[in-house]
């Protein structure tokens, strides 16, 4: 046997010890978009950019019962048929317990936009809602896991639209309990998000005094401003949303905007080469100096300062809290409407497979 035979039997050998095993390959994963994450935050910091799962469970949603319906979605700001499932209907599949009040979203391109998820009016405002699949014109059949990009408005050629990949969230206003009246009009959330891929519950209380870190009025201030208006896009240390810049890792930014006044006019305005140049920040023109001296301030407090672990009463386990703590003071419960809106259900039968409504004729 010549040389290039004997690597040719070589090669077959491998091909027949292969092609058996090929014949049990795992099941194909579900298409981009059809499965998300819904974890529940564990106590402690995050390591390696991921925060800790007390929880996770993987829903496809195609798996779901979706339903056929023309809807107004307020990024797309026009009514469309969009095929999928309330999200509210996806929040009860893990059953949250009744301490988590919180329900993050978070998409591909890095932004977490918070929803209180146990406010009925919140809930009956944005009526949110997952879809799987949509048709452009209203007599369109509905096409799955395609949805139109949208290029900034404003733009000549845009670098970077915002895409989709496989899933969209349908909101019917624009509007985000966690803006101020004055905001609500200049920015929305729902404007920049793209595909949904996990969703994390948290209690509210301790996920946002993760931010907390110093008790002087301006820091406080500041806080209070990156909640309204940064969180949705930017975190600290690795906390929250990372579709912007991470505020502490790996460059401080209040290092990086240095003088006060820079960073008003980073946040208050934009190069208006912005979209070509693929910059995705909105200019928040609503931001005033004073504002953004107070933002600022609180920068520089949460990058000098450690940010308090993410701790609940429960220990993250259900478990009583370990003695030796400083005993916490019992907060109030929820809202007997609120609590009553959401009762935790467990998914104890398995959903039919398939079960996707044909499009209405
Ligand atoms: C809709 C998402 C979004 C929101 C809201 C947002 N940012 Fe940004 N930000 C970004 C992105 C994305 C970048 C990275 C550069 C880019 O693409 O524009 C960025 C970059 C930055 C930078 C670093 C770049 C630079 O030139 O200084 C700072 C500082 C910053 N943002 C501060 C803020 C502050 C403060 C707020 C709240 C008042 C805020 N951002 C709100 C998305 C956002």
């Amino acid at each position: 046997m010549n040389q290039s035979t004997s690597r040719l039997s070589v090669v077959a050998t491998g091909v027949l010890i292969l092609a058996p095993s090929g014949l049990l390959a795992a099941p194909t994963p579900p298409p981009p978009g059809a499965e998300i994450e819904l974890w529940v935050r564990g106590e402690g910091k995050p390591t390696d950019g991921d925060a800790p799962r007390e929880r996770s469970q993987h829903v496809d949603l195609d798996k779901l019962p979706l339903v056929d319906m023309v809807r107004f979605d307020a990024q797309y700001g026009r009514a469309h048929p969009y095929r999928g499932v309330a999200l509210s209907a996806v929040l009860s599949r893990l059953g949250p317990a009744a301490s988590l009040d919180l329900a993050i979203l978070h998409f591909a391109n890095g932004m977490a936009v918070p929803l209180p998820f146990r406010d009925a009016e919140t809930m009956s405002r944005l009526d949110p809602f997952i879809a799987r699949g949509m048709g452009v014109e209203a007599k369109d059949p509905i096409q799955v896991g395609a949805f139109p990009s949208i290029p900034k408005q404003d733009a000549r050629a845009d670098a970077r639209p915002i895409a989709f990949t496989g899933n969209k969230i349908v909101v019917a206003d624009k509007w985000h309990p966690a803006l101020s009246d004055k905001v609500q009009a200049a920015f929305s959330p729902w404007t920049h998000t793209d595909s949904l891929v996990s969703i994390e519950f948290a209690e509210s209380k301790p996920y946002y005094r993760q931010f907390d870190v110093g008790a002087d009025a301006k820091v406080q201030r500041g806080l209070a401003l990156f909640q309204q208006s940064c969180q949705f896009c930017h975190g600290a240390r690795q906390t929250g949303a990372r579709f912007g810049w991470d505020f502490v890792e790996p460059m401080p930014m209040y290092t990086y905007r240095k003088a006060q006044m820079n960073l008003f006019y980073h946040v208050a305005y934009k190069p208006l080469d912005a979209a070509e140049r693929g910059l995705m920040m909105p200019a928040m023109r609503f931001m005033t100096e004073d504002d953004a001296a107070a933002v600022w301030q609180w920068l520089r407090a949460v990058a000098t300062k450690p940010m308090p672990a993410y701790t609940t009463k429960t220990g993250g386990k259900g478990t009583a809290q370990p003695p030796g703590k400083a005993a916490a003071p019992t907060p109030p419960g929820p809202p007997a409407k609120a609590a009553a809106l959401m009762q935790p259900t467990q998914p104890t039968q398995p959903l039919k497979p398939a079960a996707m409504t044909p499009p209405k004729p």
